[in-house]
């Protein structure tokens, strides 16, 4: 039987890691488990920061974006030795079990701590939606809604100017937020590294929507394909729209998280501590066909992430 909990969340932020952490620490103290939160991710694993949690601790935060516990990129924990101080920081203070919120990176952290022998659970909390064998990640409900109403309101502007509009929009390496809001606003092109970059074809796209007396256009960008204001110059020159392009950033990383996050957040927490109760650690919590399960973290990260090619094809059937 596990006596005693740690909580960190590490890497970006995202909307409803607030709601998982209170999650895991309600449910540690109903079961009578004490529960610690770590600040700043691996980081403050390393530092021994750690405070002691009681339900006062996570009182009127499951509203709250970004993460009480703070954050911390920490690429030094990819070091042994850095690992083996962090566990020997566990150890004096007597935290049995992880459960660590995050994206990649930390999922990457919590599965080297499981072959050290530390019970890790892994809650996939990131706006990318990038984590293999996972339906949905906490976050991506609230940053696409985010994207949805700033696509919006480009929409006007857009529109009343006659321009086009290209929005950049995170996820890494993942397109889905392009491809769901993309669909989300109706937009002329989305473009994501799962479709491909093909500049020629993009400006084709446009002249011919300019050419059918088009008003304007917007084109949704996944980060890091393209640099998105040089295009929007050669798109101006070519197609004859006049043309502007915005970079959306870390807006889309904050705010209050959506009922959707805050639920999937809340029950993942609940989840995760019922895992570790029943010794089960080297596990993330997954979304398999609507269900949460708890699915070997080593065996997860060793696939790539399906690429659900449906909903591309379907954007590309409905513009
Ligand atoms: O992983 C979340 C994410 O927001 C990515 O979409 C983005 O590429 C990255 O983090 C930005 O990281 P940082 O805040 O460290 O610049």
């Amino acid at each position: 039987m596990v006596r005693s909990i740690g909580i960190l969340t590490s890497g970006g932020d995202a909307p409803g890691m607030n709601a998982a952490i209170r999650a895991v620490a309600r449910a540690c103290l109903n079961k009578g488990i004490e529960v610690y939160g770590i600040e700043q991710g691996f980081k403050g694993l390393y530092d021994g920061s750690f405070i002691k949690f009681d339900r006062r601790s996570t009182r009127n935060i499951i509203n709250q974006g970004g993460t009480i516990l703070r954050s911390a990129r920490f690429p030094e924990f990819k070091d042994e030795e850095v690992r083996k101080v962090a566990i020997s920081q566990l150890e004096k203070a007597g935290i049995e079990a992880l459960v660590v919120i995050g994206g990649d990176g930390s999922y990457h952290g919590a599965m080297r701590l499981t072959e050290m022998g530390v019970n890790c659970i892994g809650i996939p909390g990131t706006i990318d939606n990038d984590i293999p064998r996972t339906e949905v990640t906490i976050g991506f409900d609230t940053a696409l809604n985010t994207i949805v109403e700033a696509l919006d309101r480009l929409r006007d502007t857009s529109s009343s100017h006659q321009r086009c509009t290209i929005l950049e929009v995170m996820g890494r390496r993942c397109g889905d937020l392009a491809v769901w809001s993309g669909i989300a606003c109706g937009v002329e092109l989305i473009v994501t590294s799962e479709i491909g970059y093909n500049e020629e074809k993009i400006i084709e796209c446009l002249k011919i929507s300019k050419q059918s007396d088009k008003k304007h256009a917007i084109v949704v960008i996944t980060e890091g394909i393209t640099d998105v204001h040089a295009l929007a110059k050669k798109v101006q020159a070519e197609t004859g729209f006049e043309t502007r392009a915005n970079v959306l950033g870390h807006m889309q990383r904050g705010g209050r998280p959506s009922a959707r996050d805050r639920v999937l957040a809340s029950r993942m927490g609940i989840f995760a501590v019922e895992l570790l109760e029943k010794g089960e650690g080297g596990k993330c919590v997954s979304v398999v066909n609507g269900h949460l399960e708890g699915l070997d973290i080593i065996e997860t990260l060793s696939k790539p992430r399906e690429t659900d090619f449906g909903i591309y094809e379907d954007a590309r059937k409905i513009r």
